[in-house]
C-alpha cells in the first residue's frame, strides 16, 4: 500500500512534468499557502469524492483552510518531488482530526487528493523538498498546523470588516489589514474577483518575511470572499482512484 501511494505521488509528480529528484540547491523560504474554501469548490467541485469538504456531509471549513507548507526559491520557482522519506500515514494518527478540520480536502480532479491521501502530496512533493529544515513528517504536518493557528488570518480580516458575503472590499485594504497584523505582506491570488489562495511567507527560522517572490497577483482592485456554501452535486462520479493508477503504473 505504502510503495503503492508512493508510486502515484511520483507518478502524479512525473505527469506535472517535475523530475523525482534531488533539489539542486536549497529552498529560499517557506511559503504557508491557504485557500478560500467558497472559492475553490466553485472551482473545483462539479464532482463530489468521499472526502471533498465542498459537499454535503463535509465538514465546512469556517475561513482559509491550509493549501499546503511549500519552500520556495526567492526567483519565484519552487523545488518538488525531491528524494525524501516515504509518507507515512501512522506518523501523523496524532494530529488526523485537526488535519481532517484545517486541511480539507476541497478537489477532486486530482487523483491524489481524492482518497483522504492530500497529505501524501503535500509531503511528497512539497515536504521531502523541506528536509533540510524539517527533516521528520511528523514535524512537517505539525509546523503548518501551527503557522495556521498562530497566524489566523481569517480572524484578521473579520476583526477589520472583511467578512464573507457578496460584497465587494478594496483589494489594498485586505493587505494592508493582513500587514498591520503580522508585519508581512501576503501573496493573494484570484479566480475573476474571487479570493482564492493566500500565502504567507516565512524565513526558514519560521520568522514572518517581508512577502513572499515575486508582487503579481491575479486580483481586481476590488474582491470578494464569498459565502461558503455545500455544492449540490451527485457522488456517482467518484473517481476510480486505485484502477487508474494501477492501468499506468503497471
Ligand atoms: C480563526 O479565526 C476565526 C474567526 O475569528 C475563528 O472562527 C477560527 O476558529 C479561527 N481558526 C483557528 C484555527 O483558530
Ligand atoms: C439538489 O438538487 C436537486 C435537483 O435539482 C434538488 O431536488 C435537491 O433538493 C437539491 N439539494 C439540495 C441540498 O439543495
Amino acid at each position: 500500500m505504502a510503495s503503492l501511494l508512493s508510486a502515484v505521488v511520483l507518478l502524479s509528480c512525473l505527469l506535472s512534468g517535475f523530475a523525482y529528484a534531488v533539489a539542486e540547491t536549497d529552498f529560499d523560504f517557506f511559503a504557508l499557502a491557504l485557500e478560500w474554501p467558497a472559492t475553490s469548490c466553485s472551482i473545483n467541485s462539479k464532482t463530489c469524492c468521499p472526502y471533498n469538504g465542498c459537499c454535503p456531509g463535509g465538514s465546512p471549513p469556517p475561513g482559509f483552510t491550509i493549501r499546503g507548507l511549500w519552500p520556495d526559491y526567492n526567483d519565484g520557482s519552487y523545488p518538488s518531488c525531491c528524494e525524501g522519506p516515504a509518507y507515512d500515514e501512522t506518523k501523523i494518527s496524532s494530529l488526523r482530526s485537526a488535519m481532517d478540520k484545517y486541511w480539507t480536502i476541497l478537489n477532486c480532479k486530482m487523483t491524489s487528493s481524492c482518497i483522504k491521501k492530500r497529505p501524501v502530496w503535500a509531503h511528497q512533493k512539497h515536504g521531502t523538498c523541506a528536509t533540510s529544515v524539517i527533516p521528520d513528517q511528523q514535524e512537517y504536518f505539525l509546523t503548518a498546523l501551527q503557522l495556521y493557528l498562530k497566524y489566523n488570518v481569517t480572524d484578521v480580516l473579520v476583526k477589520a470588516g472583511y467578512k464573507p458575503s457578496s460584497k465587494t472590499y478594496p483589494l489594498t485594504g485586505i493587505v494592508s489589514a493582513i500587514e498591520s497584523a503580522f508585519n508581512t505582506k501576503p501573496q493573494i491570488t484570484c479566480n475573476d474577483k474571487n479570493v482564492y489562495q493566500l500565502r504567507l511567507c516565512f524565513t526558514k527560522e519560521f520568522e514572518v518575511r517581508e512577502s513572499c517572490a515575486g508582487e503579481s497577483t491575479s486580483c481586481p482592485e476590488y474582491v470578494s470572499l464569498p459565502k461558503f456554501a455545500f455544492r449540490n452535486v451527485t457522488k456517482a462520479a467518484e473517481i476510480d482512484w486505485f484502477s487508474t493508477i494501477k492501468s499506468v503504473v503497471s
